[in-house]
This record gives structure tokens, sequence and C-alpha cells, in this order.
């Protein structure tokens, strides 16, 4: 495997990974949200590729990667006047549209279904690569089950892939908003960076799909919902938030302690100090515990955590996403 890093490579690895992508190759990269293990959109045996690369099941659709609105469009039929006003207001960033697809795109990229998420990342070099290669469709680079990768050596640990672009830590740590844009009404498929109260602002109203925070069988909205998620080695449990939730948090871990097992504590960093003596990992401060959640949760199994207590908090703004992703970690297990 090589990995290029970025800061002192730019040139000479956006050459590599061009190259690879062209010949029908796969590679990871970086965005905004989490790295991406990417291939050229339009190629069906690329698309494969990454499905085994990832262990992915194939009812499980990717997203598509464009550098621009006129790109966006091309892919769809018809790009929806919803998406154009989402697009307009917050691309290049980290929310995905789910409009009708065009059948330029393979059926191996919508895993058959008659829409594609499109998304225009907020990162110079995954948009100077979709400009050299052309759209690139591309899921998280994580072996699938597992926790997003939001560094290259997360990458590196889940997958056998020839090359990693290392562009550092990704900013926001967690997958972008995806929005179904093809009614009238948007609806959150899966919460993001980008808030439903945000999205609400743009387009008068929006809806949260049912899945977001129950467990679904059967029908889903979006595949990915009926899949297992983020989940770390060990058992996790998400402690809801409320004025007894420390307390709890703490007499849980200490009671697995005494029954000698390797309990630890995920929790906001202006909790960390009621901690005390105890094995935490702290998530970052309360308004950004989903940008720290997806590297906790490897901490914990890097520790042999077999107990994982996480902090619940408040669905307002990025606590749902917050939430939404604590949940699947934990097989929905709730105290
Ligand atoms: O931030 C992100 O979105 C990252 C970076 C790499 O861009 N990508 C990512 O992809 O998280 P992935 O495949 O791990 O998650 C895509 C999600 C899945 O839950 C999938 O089911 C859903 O988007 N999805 C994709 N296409 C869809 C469609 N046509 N309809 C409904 N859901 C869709
Ligand atoms: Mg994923």
């Amino acid at each position: 495997m090589k990995i290029y890093d970025l800061q002192i490579e730019y040139n000479q690895a956006l050459q590599a990974a061009t190259a690879e992508l062209k010949r029908g190759g796969i590679v990871a990269f970086p965005t905004e949200t989490v790295y991406g293990l990417g291939g050229v959109a339009t190629d069906a045996s690329a698309v494969r590729r990454i499905f085994a690369a990832k262990g992915r099941p194939a009812d499980n659709p990717l997203i598509v990667h464009v550098a621009s609105i006129e790109q966006a469009r091309a892919l769809s039929r018809p790009w929806t006047s919803l998406a154009d006003r989402l697009a307009q207001a917050f691309w290049p960033g980290p929310i995905s549209l789910v409009v009708p697809a065009s059948d330029v795109l393979p059926a191996e990229v919508t895993a058959g279904l008659k829409t594609v998420g499109l998304r225009m990342p907020d990162h110079a070099f995954a948009l100077d690569l979709i400009r050299a290669c052309g759209p690139i469709a591309a899921p998280s680079a994580n072996s699938s089950g597992r926790p997003s990768p939001v560094t290259a050596q997360h990458v590196a640990d889940d997958l056998d892939i020839p090359i990693v672009l290392d562009g550092g830590r990704c900013p926001f740590s967690v997958e972008s908003t995806v929005v179904d844009c093809t009614g009238l009404v948007p609806v959150i498929l899966r919460p993001g960076s980008i808030t439903r109260e945000q999205v609400a602002g743009v387009c008068g109203a929006c809806e949260v799909a049912q899945g977001v925070f129950e467990p679904v069988d059967g029908q889903a909205k979006s595949p990915g919902m009926l899949h297992k998620h983020y989940a770390p080695k060990g058992e996790a449990v998400v402690v809801m938030p409320g004025d007894t939730a420390l307390a709890h948090m703490l007499a849980l871990y200490d009671e697995a302690a005494k029954a000698g097992r390797s309990p630890v504590l995920l929790l906001a960093e202006e909790n960390v100090a009621d901690a005390q003596g105890r094995a935490y990992i702290p998530l970052g401060t309360k308004e950004r515990m989903a940008s720290g959640l997806f590297d906790a949760l490897r901490k914990a199994d890097a520790q042999q955590a077999d107990y994982v207590i996480l902090q619940g908090t408040d669905t307002a703004g990025s606590g749902l996403a917050y939430m939404n992703r604590a949940l699947r970690a934990a097989g929905f297990r709730m105290e």
C-alpha cells in the first residue's frame, strides 16, 4: 500500500490517483467529512471493486461525488428544484442530495434504485481528482460495519488497497447529511453536519425519515439504515440525557468494573472531570460530539474495552447526527 502525504507530494499524488482511477482502479481519498473509497462512477467494474474491498452489501448504494452543479444535473433525471436550492445553499459541503438517477450510471452504483445520492465535497484534493477523472462513486473507506475513517491510518487499518491519499484528519469527521430531494418536502435519511434546521431554513420545511432513530426492518427509504453500523468490538450502550445521566453512566461503569469487565466512558469534554479515576475517551465539546465519535470508538477498540458507555445528548442541531450514529453503534441499546 502506498500512502501519499498530500502536504508534501500533492501533484505526484494527484497524478498517481488519476492514473489508478482511469485504469479502473480504486483509491482512498480525503473529504471534509470522512475518507472515501472512490472509483470512476460510470465504470461498473471499478464500482464492483469498491463493494468487494469494503465487504459492502450489494443492496447499499454509493454516493457519487461531483465537482459542479452541471455535473450533478448530467447524472440526474431530472435534477429537482429542491436539490437545486440545497446545492446552491450548501455545495461544496457536507450534504448529499438524493434525486432520480440518469441511466448513464451503472446499476451497481445505485444498487438498482431509481435514485442516486450526489455530493460536491468541500475539499481541494477531492475536487481536483473529480475534475481529472469525472464523477467519482465513493462510500466511506472503512470495512463495512466499522466506524467511518477520519484519518488515513483508519483506512490503512481496515482496507487492503494500493493507494491512500493522506490529507490529515477530516475536519467534520462525520458523514454528510443525506437528503431525499425527490418529493415536495426534503426528508433527512441520514443526519450530518448540515442540520435539519439549516435545511428547513432553505426549503421552508424538513422532515426526518423514520429509521433515523429506531431500527427499521423490511422497507427502508435508505438501504444504509438496515445495516449494522459503526459498531465497536465491545458491547455498547447509550445513556439518554437527563439530570441523572452522568451519575447513571458512572454507576454502570463501576458495576462493570466490579464484575471484572473493561468499561470505558465516551463523553463530552465538559464532563470529563466527573470521570475521575475511570477509563474515559473525550468526544470533544458538547457541540462537536459527532466529530469525535468515530475516532473514540476506534480508540475504545484499541484499548480492548468490552463495555462502551456513550453519553447521550438532545437531538437539536448537531445532536441529531451524534445520536443517530451513537444509537447505531450501540445496536439501539439505551439506558
Ligand atoms: O460524507 C459522506 O457522505 C461520505 C464521503 C466519502 O462523501 N460518504 C459516505 O458514503 O458516507 P456511505 O456509502 O458510507 O454512505 C452513503 C449513505 C448510505 O447510508 C446509503 O444507504 C445512502 O447514503 N444512500 C446512497 N444513495 C442513496 C439513495 N439513492 N437513496 C437513499 N439512500 C442512499
Ligand atoms: Mg459508510
